[in-house]
């Protein structure tokens, strides 16, 4: 069963969609829409409940709550977030006593890879109360501690967070502006940035260092590639 999710304003998921995310949970059988507890092809130390059609299970979702619904991006292991998660167990000396924050976590791979890899607190940050959901059941799957900091944090500095990790989080003119924005700021109060990305259109690549480039199995039909390159990337600051 779920935790109750609620976010600053008091936003707490509904029975109905607590239901709905409960019915998709894997009980053995099921459609390509169920979620099931999967071994992250580039991070086998890590396993999410994931969907092998996010698309479908999109479709399913708004059904059964009968409204529209953001993606359920959390359905899925990104290749930026896979690659981000490969660094940080390959180098835990980036996260290792630190606080660190899972930037637009969907479904907190992120951050469970940081916890894993022994920050002193790992967060795990969306927008959207379906990722918040997935990422605490993700987190006890893996048996870590991952905390959720729910609701938008582009307009501040993420203050506390020493290191912040955002995977494949460039993908929309406007996020992307908002992202490097945000970004900046973190790096400008002294804070680690470390992103992961396959080559998405709105990677501001002026900006950033390349550290290490992987190439990454995805999983399901929402990439136009089976193995994405994929780079980890510090940001430079101005
Ligand atoms: C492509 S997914 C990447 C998820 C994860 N980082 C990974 O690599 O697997 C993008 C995520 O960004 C989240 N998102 C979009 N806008 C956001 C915002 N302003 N603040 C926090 N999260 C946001 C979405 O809800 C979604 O979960």
């Amino acid at each position: 069963m779920l935790d109750t999710v609620t976010r600053p304003g008091g936003y707490t998921l509904t029975d109905v969609e607590r239901r709905v995310f409960d019915e998709l949970l894997a009980t053995g059988a099921g459609g390509p829409d169920q979620l099931r507890l999967t071994r992250v092809p580039f991070v086998p130390e890590v396993q999410l409940h994931l969907a092998e059609d996010a698309i479908v299970l999109w479709a399913r979702l708004e059904a059964a709550v009968g409204q529209s619904l953001p993606p359920p991006f959390w359905a899925s292991a990104w290749a930026g977030g896979q690659g981000l998660a490969r660094y940080v167990l390959d180098h835990p000396e980036v996260v290792a006593g630190r606080r660190a924050l899972d930037l637009a976590a969907g479904s907190g791979l992120v951050a469970v890879a940081a916890a894993k890899a022994g920050a002193a607190v790992a967060t795990a940050n969306d927008i959207d109360p379906y990722a918040l959901a997935a990422i605490r059941l993700n987190a006890r799957a893996n048996a870590v501690q991952v905390d959720v900091w729910a609701g938008d944090l582009l307009d501040g500095d993420a203050g506390g967070a020493e290191v912040v990790l955002a995977g494949d989080v460039f993908y929309s003119r406007d996020m992307s502006r908002r992202m490097l924005a945000f970004l900046d700021r973190v790096a400008a109060r002294g804070g680690t940035v470390l992103v992961g990305d396959p080559g998405r259109a709105y990677l501001p690549k002026d900006r950033l260092d390349v550290v290490a480039t992987y190439r990454v199995p995805v999983l399901g039909a929402l990439e136009d590639a089976e193995v994405k390159q994929t780079d980890v990337l510090r940001l430079r600051s101005r």
